[in-house]
């Protein structure tokens, strides 16, 4: 790939006629347009017979795309497996945790561990790289379309038998499995993996354990076919392959990306969910770090479908989220879809183009994008986002232990957002990590709703306290072992040791008038939670409900750094302060400086160029406009005026680009 800033949109060619496509294109140059990703739903246009594949359909539209400057992220279209595959085929679908086989007629119908779907999968695949690998239009892959989003744990019978020999390499011997699991409970007790169920319908809950680890399988699986997907493509494209994942699916992302070339994510978070946008481009920039990531799609204006629809953007929102995803490290902003679908499902989702050709409500949106992506490009490809001196992990092995004990229909993803949105408002420069990403360059690392730490983990963050860092654990977090199940030498299991603190009683707080007390501050607290004895590491202490007198935040000296314990979550207004209030005294007592005091609804950037020199790019979310203080005198990149140190206006949906001298 050539460095250039990319604005995209999803392209269906084979839905239309000769002339639609020459009109498309022709639009597409119009708005801008100069990546289009194709293809990902086409197996019965290449395949409309078993075993009859002609991919020069694909060919001719990258050739005619490229003529026309328009660049292609080529699909591999194993999400919609066509009726020859699946009819009369219950065998090769993908069964709920209901018991209920899919049948035809949607997509993610199939089970991707069907060795058929996986010979069907991989033949489609060589075919397609070998025809277009070699394309110059050509500038990256994309291997199927958001693996898991309709569906999660496939329980049918292919899937059972891969389980069992998954579990057979994982503890070797039954009696691991046994003594692991606790299977003496409730007579579950097996003789041989073979007897090991899915997690099935049962009339109550399954063992953790074996709800855990068959998600952590399942996940396994589905990272194996994309890595084996690559290998295919490798074999005749040198160009880069992603996959275009989110953080709700039932996918590891860490693992993932593990052996793709680039990360890219689909969102279509309304305005009101600035925080989940943010946070999206924050993480997504960390599974491949130093590489920039893709939006592969979102929406010009809304999401719809037969059944719902969202809130369309305010007019200039699209510009405000494509700028801040270029500046926080996108390579490129892409929507779904460039027509509007005339048929199928989807046919109301907002698109750039109507199915009858004329642009749509978002589409000014699409220009402004566009006129605001060519201004901006120079200054993208001479700065790079520069790292934060906090980080805060984000795992989906977190997700799915979450997903198997949700407490009270807690989900992880909500959780992580609401934290992660304190940062965002208190003008802290962050990056949200993937699990085992190192922490070097970093000063402060939070690990919330964290129920296992791994050895691994744990070992990490105590080098970088050692170092000086500043860690804090919790809440929700170290209380589950790699097995899900309960620490029966301390609460914490190691960590208390590594920490000194002693963690007395884990239960819920929400409800029990509890009320926790730290750096002035007062806040109703909620959870899960752990309470800790009140003694010489005490920061924060328990007032009212069952353990009055108790902490529930300590601080421990370790090397050069601390590690914190949070407890419990402050909940409600009160709580935000309060949560806040504790953030805040951490990041300052470990002298974070990338920090700005911008007003709410307006974002930072902070940018480094080659002489180390600060580039930020400011932009106004909420439609309200916002001001940020500038610590020192800066140059505009736009109108090249000097503006001084103080306050630092932006209007509505602005941007504005500045660079420190
Ligand atoms: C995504 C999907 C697209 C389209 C879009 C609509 O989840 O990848 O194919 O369905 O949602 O919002």
């Amino acid at each position: 790939m050539t460095k250039k800033l990319y604005h995209g949109a999803a392209y269906y060619p084979e839905l239309w006629d000769e002339k639609v496509i020459e009109e498309d294109i022709k639009l597409m140059k119009e708005a801008g347009i100069n990546v289009a990703r194709i293809g990902e739903f086409a197996w019965h246009t290449m395949e409309p017979e078993e075993g009859k594949i002609d991919i020069s359909f694909f060919v001719n539209i990258i050739n005619k795309l490229y003529e026309n400057g328009i660049e292609t992220v080529m699909c591999t279209p194993t999400p919609t497996p066509p009726i020859w595959f699946t009819h009369n085929h219950p065998e090769r679908m993908y069964v709920n945790q209901n018991g209920e086989t899919m049948g035809h007629g949607s997509r993610q119908h199939a089970c991707t561990n069907h060795p058929y779907f996986r010979q069907k999968a991989n033949e489609i695949t060589e075919h397609i790289a070998k025809a277009i690998g070699h394309l110059p239009g050509l500038i990256g892959w994309q291997i199927d379309n958001e693996f898991k989003c309709h569906v999660s744990e496939c329980m049918c019978k292919t899937c059972q038998g891969l389980w069992h020999e998954w579990l057979e390499n994982r503890y070797e011997t039954v009696e691991n499995l046994n003594e692991a699991w606790g299977t003496k409970i409730w007579s579950e007790y097996y003789h041989s993996f073979e007897q090991v169920p899915q997690p099935h319908p049962a009339p109550f809950l399954h063992n953790s354990s074996l709800s855990t680890k068959y998600r952590q399988f399942s996940m396994e699986k589905i990272a194996e076919f994309s890595d084996s997907q690559a290998e295919i493509i490798r074999k005749y494209s040198s160009e880069p392959i992603t996959h275009n994942s989110n953080i709700p699916f039932a996918v590891d992302n860490e693992r993932l990306f593990e052996n793709l070339d680039f990360a890219s994510f689909d969102t279509y978070a309304t305005q009101e969910n600035k925080a989940s946008y943010l946070m999206n481009c924050d993480l997504w920039r960390n599974f491949k770090k130093g590489k920039d990531f893709w939006i592969m799609e979102t929406s010009t204006s809304y999401a719809a479908s037969l059944e719902s629809y969202a809130s369309p953007h305010a007019n200039g929102y699209l510009k405000a989220e494509a700028v801040a995803a270029y500046a926080l490290g996108a390579e490129a902003f892409c929507y779904w879809l460039w027509r509007q679908q005339r048929a199928g499902c989807e046919q109301p989702h907002g698109s750039v183009i109507s199915a009858w050709g004329e642009p749509t409500v978002g589409f000014q949106g699409v220009l402004e994008v566009e006129e605001m992506r060519k201004k901006i490009e120079p200054i993208m490809i001479s700065t790079r986002p520069l790292q934060a001196e906090v980080a805060l992990t984000y795992s989906d092995q977190a997700k799915a232990y979450f997903q198997t004990e949700p407490h009270q229909q807690m989900d992880f993803r909500g959780l992580v957002t609401n934290f992660y949105h304190h940062f965002v408002s208190l003008g802290i420069h962050r990056d949200v990590l993937p699990e085992s990403a190192h922490l070097e360059g970093y000063k402060v690392l939070f690990t919330p709703f964290l129920p296992h730490i791994s050895d691994e983990y744990r070992e990490r963050a105590v080098e970088f306290v050692k170092n000086g860092g500043t860690w804090i654990v919790g809440p929700i977090s170290g209380g589950r072992t790699g097995e899900h199940t309960i620490h029966t030498d301390a609460a914490l299991g190691k960590l208390e040791e590594v920490s000194g603190v002693k963690a007395l009683y884990t239960y819920p707080l929400d409800g029990t008038g509890s009320k926790g007390t730290a750096f002035g501050e007062s806040a109703p607290l909620g959870l899960w939670s752990t309470v800790f004895e009140n003694d010489e590491t005490t920061v924060g202490t328990i007032k009212g409900g069952n353990s009055e007198g108790k902490a529930f935040l300590t601080e421990s000296k370790l090397g050069n750094g601390k590690i914190v314990h949070l407890g419990s979550l402050p909940i409600g207004e009160e709580g935000d302060i309060l949560l806040k209030k504790i953030i805040d005294h951490y990041v300052t007592s470990a002298d974070v400086t990338v920090r700005t005091n911008v007003s709410n609804g307006t974002i930072v950037a902070p940018r480094v160029g080659e002489n180390s020199t600060q580039t930020w790019v400011i932009v106004n979310m909420d439609g309200q406009g916002g001001q940020v203080d500038l610590p020192a005198e800066a140059i505009d990149e736009f109108s090249r005026e000097s503006v001084s140190a103080g306050k630092f206006e932006v209007g509505p949906y602005e941007y504005r680009v500045i660079t420190f001298k």
